[in-house]
């Protein structure tokens, strides 16, 4: 094997198999640490921070990295996607100052603080200086990185390679023009299901439904755990070890059930790349929006299909024998359209617009064309033309998501990416599994892991996310898919013809 690459190779093995603790350490975090040791957590965190931020610098010493790089052309196509990956992360790493680094580290801690007294009080006064900092320290990230054609691009590229803001604006024009005045016809349609579970579900019992669940999706429990923690996440920590977490109502066993389920996608996906690709930088989905795309499907094209339902009722059955509601009560319930302030309790026709508002909004931040102090007022606006509705006050409105808090701008598109590649990959999978619209067995089940692992599952992080989408369904990213979904199976639920 070539010797600069067999170097890298062991300097990104040491790499990802240190960052693996801080991954235990964060699952841990989020799941069992006792109160009291938050603090001394924090230390530890950053500490191995600094390793892995050292370590991943070092991958070009006696700049074998850059020198790889100049030699893509020649090498095989793991070998290509590992010196790529590679320098990505080293390239962005090495643009950014330590003091810069640590400064943003610090803004967020405070930003995340005064964000929750700030939506606590419901009063986006008390964040809107910080915010106004984070948002600066946003545009000097966009100066460090650099950038082609649209400052904000620099920003997405960091979740969604490739990604940028002339096709997301095609995109989300796509979808915007067809879902606001299709949310109208559906919102104003007259129903009188209910859409409502209150019942009395004893979480022991949930908690084994839901890993029923989960087994017949797929999702390997040698190989991983179901936990449970205030906001649902999977995390890869290592090979052989893709953990999901939940939350759980005991009025309402959808709660947890569809979480699971979403959060069941991401654990197939992760369970699925080959554990080769772990230590030497591939061994991840090949990016946010490929990723969520997996958990959408999982949760919405498949979860909340009659389909699927039917399957679902038998096993909640066999918790919960006195379960009053059928399939068919059970379909209008988890596919109910309502028009909420909330994007996380938002359904799957009106969540993308929730996600276009943040994209503009960020959009205009990032360029100077809105000022943060004037964000509720513009936030309100679009939550008026897009959904109708009148946010009443800011916790349930620009103060609902922690995101910029984090500095995590360019996040919030890879939802809506993953809704569109979700209903892009279901269509092609159905051609070869027709079975997913008749009587979904486990065998059915067994199909569609075996059909994401040979499409996509399988390798992990070799190619682009466009290029994959591509491979799997023969054309880029295509928002008409989506649509085409949405607008079949709602206006067939509320007879809008
Ligand atoms: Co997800």
């Amino acid at each position: 094997m070539n010797s600069k690459l067999k170097i890298l190779k062991k300097r990104l093995y040491e790499l990802r198999y240190v960052s693996s603790a801080s991954s235990l350490l964060h699952w841990d975090s989020n799941v069992y640490i006792p109160k009291n040791g938050v603090s001394s957590r924090a230390i530890t965190n950053s500490l191995i921070d600094e390793i892995c931020h050292k370590k991943l610098l070092k991958l070009d010493d006696g700049h074998i990295l850059t020198e790889l790089v100049q030699d893509l052309p020649k090498l095989s196509l793991e070998d290509a996607a590992i010196v790529r990956e590679a320098f990505r992360n080293f390239d962005r790493s090495r643009k950014f100052p330590s003091s810069f680094i640590k400064r943003l580290s610090q803004l967020s801690t405070k930003a995340h603080h005064v964000w929750k007294e700030a939506r606590d009080k419901k009063d986006f006064s008390i964040y809107s200086d910080i915010l106004e900092e984070m948002v600066s320290m946003q545009k000097e990230a966009v100066d460090l990185l650099g950038y082609e054609d649209h400052p904000y691009n620099a920003l997405i590229d960091d979740y969604e390679p490739g990604m940028t803001v002339s096709k997301l604006d095609n995109m989300f024009n796509g979808l915007k023009e067809f879902l606001v005045p299709f949310i109208r016809k559906v919102t104003s349609k007259d129903i009188s299901w209910e859409y409502v579970i209150d019942g009395k579900f004893p979480i022991s019992k949930q908690i084994k439904l839901n890993e029923d669940v989960l087994s017949v999706l797929g999702y390997d429990f040698s190989s991983g755990r179901l936990d449970v923690s205030t906001h649902p996440f999977t995390i890869d920590i290592a090979p052989y070890d893709v953990r999901i977490t939940t939350r759980y109502s005991k009025k309402d066993l959808l709660y947890a059930l569809y979480s699971s389920i979403h959060e069941g996608g991401h654990g197939i996906y992760g369970q699925g790349i080959p554990v080769e690709y772990f230590g030497v930088g591939i061994g991840h989905g090949a990016s946010l929006g490929i990723h969520e795309s997996q958990s959408r499907m999982y949760e919405n094209l498949l979860g909340r299909s009659m389909s699927f339902i039917n399957l679902l009722h038998k096993y909640i059955l066999k918790y919960f024998p006195d379960f009053n509601k059928s399939p068919e009560d059970l379909y209008k319930i988890v596919n109910h359209v309502s028009l909420g302030y909330i994007r996380t309790e938002s359904d799957e026709v009106t969540y993308n617009l929730h996600i276009i508002l943040r994209y503009e909004i960020e959009k205009d931040l990032i360029c100077g064309n809105i000022n943060v102090k004037n964000l509720p007022e513009v936030w309100n606006a679009k939550m008026k033309e897009y959904l109708g509705v009148q946010v009443p006050s800011d916790d349930l409105g620009v103060l609902q998501d922690v995101h910029w808090s984090s500095g995590n701008f360019g996040y919030f598109p890879t939802y809506s990416i993953g809704n569109i590649y979700s209903a892009q990959i279901y269509n092609t999978m159905l051609k070869d599994i027709p079975e997913l619209k008749g009587n979904i067995s486990s065998d059915t089940l067994k199909s569609m892991k075996s059909w994401l692992y040979e499409n996509i599952h399988k390798y992990g992080r070799i190619y682009p996310a466009e290029d994959l989408i591509t491979r799997v369904t023969g054309e880029g990213m295509n928002p008409m898919y989506f649509n085409k979904y949405i607008e079949d199976k709602y206006t067939s639920l509320y007879e809008l013809n």
